[in-house]
C-alpha cells in the first residue's frame, strides 16, 4: 500500500527509557492468543535480543535506565506496560491480569525512588502499552486490555487530550501492537497504524487525525512490526516487517530491524519492552 509522499522525518531526538531485563523470562499463563504455554521458552536468547535493543538505544546516543527484574513475574520485560509517563509524572498501571498485577507497584516504586511525582490509579490501564502520546494528544486503547474509565483518569493526571480508540482484534490486544508513534512533534505528528485492529469509529478518527498516515500491512502486523521505537528518525523496527521498512524509508525514517523474536512468544516486541521517561 505504497503512496507517493513528501513527507519527511522531522530527525531524531535523544530519548530516556527504562527497560527490563528478562532474567525471568516464560511464558507460564496465557493472557492474549501470541502466547502458548506448550511451545519452549529460551530465557537466555530473550536476554540476548533484549541487550542488542538496549545497546542499539545506546548506540542511537538515547538513556536507557534499567528496573530490577522480580522472580515469578515473567512479563515484567515489558516495560512499556509500566506506566505513562509525561512532564516528569507518572500515571501509574493498574494491570487487568492477577499474573502481573505486582507489576504495577513494583514500577511506581522504581519511578518514586528515582523522584518523580507519581499518581496511584484507580482504573485499570496497562500504561504505554495502551497509551501513546502523538504531538499534543493522547492516544488511548481500549476493548481487551485498559478501561475506558482510564482514559479519563490519565487525561486529568497527564493534562492531555486523550483520544479513545477501540481495538477489536485479539492479537492486536494492545494499542502498541496495532498503532506506532512515528513522530510525536506537535507541530507535525506521524503514525503508522494496522486499520483491521481497530473499529470502524476508531479507523474513521485515526484518518481524520492522521490522513497521511502509514498504512501497515497484515506482513507488518503479523510479525508486531507496529511494536516500533521511533526516536523521530530512527526506528527500531521487527526485521519482518518489511513493507513497513520500505515505507518508512520512503518518508525519510531510517529503519533499524532488531530481531525480537523470542520476547514474541509472549506477544511483544521492542516497543513492549521500552518505556519512554518524559520530562517535558
Ligand atoms: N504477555 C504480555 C501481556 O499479555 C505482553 C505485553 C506486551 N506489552 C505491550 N506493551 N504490548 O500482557
Amino acid at each position: 500500500m505504497t503512496r507517493a509522499t513528501t513527507r519527511t522525518a522531522p530527525g531524531a531526538t535523544p530519548r530516556r527509557y527504562l527497560m527490563c531485563e528478562p532474567t525471568f523470562y516464560t511464558v507460564s499463563y496465557e493472557i492474549n492468543p501470541w502466547m502458548d504455554r506448550s511451545r519452549a521458552t529460551d530465557t537466555q536468547r530473550a536476554v540476548d535480543q533484549w541487550r542488542r535493543l538496549r545497546d542499539v538505544y545506546l548506540e542511537l546516543g538515547h538513556t536507557v535506565d534499567t528496573i530490577e527484574p522480580l522472580a515469578g513475574l515473567p512479563d515484567m520485560v515489558y516495560a512499556a506496560n509500566g506506566a505513562t509517563v509525561r512532564g516528569g509524572v507518572v500515571y501509574s498501571a493498574r494491570f487487568r491480569h492477577p499474573e502481573r498485577q505486582p507489576e504495577g507497584p513494583a514500577y511506581e516504586k522504581w519511578f518514586a525512588d528515582h523522584g518523580f511525582v507519581t499518581h496511584t490509579a484507580d482504573e485499570i490501564n496497562e500504561g504505554e502499552g495502551d497509551m501513546l502520546l502523538v504531538g499534543d494528544v493522547l492516544l488511548a486503547g481500549c476493548g481487551f486490555r485498559t478501561d475506558r474509565a482510564a482514559h479519563a483518569e490519565a487525561g486529568r493526571v497527564l493534562d492531555v487530550e486523550v483520544v479513545g480508540l477501540e481495538l477489536v482484534d485479539p492479537h492486536y490486544y494492545h494499542l502498541d501492537t496495532a498503532l506506532a508513534v512515528l513522530s510525536s512533534d506537535p507541530a507535525d505528528p506521524q503514525v503508522a497504524y494496522y486499520p483491521p485492529a481497530f473499529s470502524d469509529a476508531s479507523r474513521a478518527e485515526l484518518e481524520r487525525r492522521f490522513p497521511d498516515a502509514v498504512l501497515a500491512t497484515t506482513t507488518d502486523a503479523a510479525g508486531l512490526g507496529l511494536n516500533a521505537v521511533s526516536d523521530g528518525e530512527n526506528v527500531v523496527v521487527a526485521p519482518a516487517a518489511v513493507d513497513l521498512a520500505e515505507q518508512l524509508r520512503l518518508r525519510g525514517y531510517r529503519p533499524v530491524p532488531v530481531d525480537t523474536t523470542e520476547l514474541l512468544k509472549g506477544g511483544g516486541g521492542a516497543k513492549c519492552c521500552t518505556l519512554e521517561i518524559r520530562s517535558a
